[in-house]
């Protein structure tokens, strides 16, 4: 018996559904020790806001900093591993005939999991490209304080993350927003749901009347309108949602 009441129509709903859309935000990766945004920064990052970090200007004037914040991101990330809501949305997708699974998060950790139709709508911190060309980069300097620069145009090296300011990448975006008008059910993990477009994703299921569910332990602005409210955390709520619908 689990801890968490399941609404038998929620379960019902997932059972018999043939395109399931997943939007995840920091809030499931909580539980694998990756500090969200929206968290106090630890130690020598205290002083700093992330939301400043973030940005293409940011970088521009400060382009060491920058680097250095995110190196200490990469760092935390490296030792982050999947937690059990991170695996029972891989469990969801093998029972599923459509599934797309569209991530806020840039720590690679559905994937690490075993998703397989994994949508990184905000880009992926392993990932090193270009600032001026976004050349792709497969190796650089992790270790050292001083900013690495492109070995085809020169160009400093950034995180291929969308900063604050910055388009999504269009395909992924087209495939999303089609993913959330098109599914039987949406479920939103994790998301405060205040980063747009992301956050109009499951906005767009509820206008076409598509059951939206929400696993958040706090409320959010999508609260009002989600069908089923599961509120907890998504590393305990999921495994338990997700073994009731594949029993
Ligand atoms: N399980 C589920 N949800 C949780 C858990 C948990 N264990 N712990 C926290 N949460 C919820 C919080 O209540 C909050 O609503 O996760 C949400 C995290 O919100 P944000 O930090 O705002 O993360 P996110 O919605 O992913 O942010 C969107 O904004 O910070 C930028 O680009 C960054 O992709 C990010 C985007």
């Amino acid at each position: 018996m689990s801890a968490f009441h399941i609404p038998q129509g929620l379960i019902e709903q997932l059972r018999t559904a043939r395109q399931v859309a997943v939007l995840t935000g920091a809030g499931i990766s909580a539980e694998s020790g990756v500090p969200t945004f929206r968290d106090a920064q630890t130690g020598l990052w205290a002083q700093y806001d992330p939301q400043e970090l973030a940005t293409r200007r940011a970088f521009q004037q400060n382009p060491q900093l920058v680097w250095a914040w995110y190196a200490w991101r990469r760092g935390l990330v490296a030792q982050a591993v999947p937690n059990p809501g991170h695996h029972a949305l891989v469990t969801l997708e093998r029972f599923t005939p459509h599934f797309t699974l569209i991530t806020q998060n840039v720590d690679g950790l559905h994937a690490q999991a075993g998703s397989q139709n994994v949508i990184e709508l905000h880009g992926n911190i392993k990932r090193i490209k270009c600032f001026d060309h976004d050349h792709p980069v497969d190796h650089w300097e992790e270790e050292t304080d001083v900013q690495p620069y492109c070995p085809v145009c020169g160009s400093a090296l950034r995180p291929d993350v969308v900063w604050f300011g910055e388009s999504l990448p269009a395909v992924a975006l087209h495939t999303a927003v089609n993913a959330a008008r098109t599914c039987d059910i949406f479920l939103s993990i994790g998301t405060s749901a205040l980063v747009q477009p992301a956050a109009s994703l499951p906005i767009e299921a509820h206008q076409r009347r598509i059951t939206v569910v929400e696993i958040n332990p706090h409320p959010t602005p999508l609260t009002p309108y989600a069908t089923y409210v599961l509120p907890g955390p998504a590393g305990e709520i999921l495994p338990a949602l997700v073994a009731q619908v594949t029993q």
